[in-house]
């Protein structure tokens, strides 16, 4: 990888991952947005950005073309309860973006990841431990665009030779940029109620357990699989990830070790909760070990500990520049 593209830059995963790549890369690395996202502080400062909406291949081909960029990183979606909201806008960038993406990919000869997640199982797939090689039966517009862009990014790489790769994401969880709209977000907000004092009112069921992992963790797996020998890679769009799988009073009781008070009520919203339903307990992430060494550094103690002290720290120098 040498210049680089991030469209989505400013969303839950681009944010700090167009940060690392700037740290990682000496090339351009373009953070792309679109107008009402533009990218503030640090990442403003530290690279150069273009306008790049995903559902305009001329304004991909111009950024592509302008910063003679080699690889793409597509990180533009709705996440899962926004697109059972929005289904046809979900479609618009999810499939017929990637769309977008693949065949400026194909003209101009870049390297393509696209995340995909584990909404693209679905209520007939094995929960646990559910396997790389299974069936994938979404019935969410979130994860019909899922296996649609494995699906796509497939094709491109078979019939084109276009470098697509991908890995299933499971929950994300960070202190930096929020998620909005998935079904994992509470894993999120969780952290954010504690460290505020506040007692979390979540709205996915007792016993309900997915995988989650650290965005630190994501992040090394989105540019550690671009890194890698394509000679190992056996699969391409995607490969299962994880790095803990929990529901939400397993997250609760890591929390009260550090915030022995915290307190938790359950308001359990319909339309996340029949998703949740419908993905895996746990993930067998064993193919992106042994295809490309995947390992996460995050268990969910470590991450406990890491976001209740960043967000904490975080939260109370926004309140001071508030006083000041
Ligand atoms: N975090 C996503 C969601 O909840 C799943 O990939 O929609």
């Amino acid at each position: 990888m040498k210049n680089i593209l991030v469209i989505g830059s400013t969303g839950q995963i681009g944010t700090e991952l167009t940060l690392e790549l700037r740290r990682l890369y000496t090339g351009n690395v373009v953070a792309g947005y679109i107008p009402g996202a533009e990218p503030k502080g640090e990442l403003l400062e530290s690279g150069p950005a273009a306008i790049v909406d995903i559902t305009e291949e001329r304004q991909i081909a111009d950024a592509v073309r302008r910063y003679e960029i080699d690889t793409v990183y597509n990180l533009a979606a709705l996440l899962s309860a926004t697109a059972e909201i929005k289904p046809q806008l979900a479609w618009k960038i999810g499939m017929d973006g990637l769309f977008n993406v693949l065949e400026v990919a194909r003209t101009l000869g870049c390297a393509v990841f696209t995340p995909s997640s584990i909404g693209v199982f679905g209520n007939n797939t094995p929960k646990d431990k559910t396997p790389q090689d299974t069936i994938r039966n979404p019935r969410t517009m979130y994860g019909v665009t899922k296996v649609g862009g494995e699906l796509l990014s497939d094709y491109y790489y078979i019939r084109f030779g276009v470098d697509t790769r991908s890995v299933r994401f499971p929950g994300l969880i960070s202190h930096i940029a929020p998620p909005g709209g998935g079904t994992t977000d509470y894993a999120v907000d969780i952290y954010y109620s504690a460290v505020r004092g506040e007692q979390f009112v979540c709205p996915i069921a007792a016993g309900t357990f997915m995988d989650m992992m650290y965005m630190p963790d994501a992040i090394s797996a989105a540019i550690r699989l671009m890194e890698a020998d394509p000679s190992r890679l056996q699969h391409r769009n995607a490969f299962n990830v994880t790095a803990m799988s929990c529901d939400p009073e397993i997250i609760c009781a890591s929390i009260r070790k550090h915030i022995p008070g915290f307190s938790m009520s359950y308001e359990v919203d319909p339309l996340r909760q029949a998703i949740a339903d419908s993905w895996p307990n746990s993930l067998d992430d064993t193919c992106a070990r042994e295809e490309w060494d995947w390992q996460p550094s995050f268990d969910l103690e470590a991450m406990t500990s890491e976001m209740l002290l960043k967000l904490s720290q975080r939260l109370s120098s926004e309140a001071n520049n508030d006083r000041s």
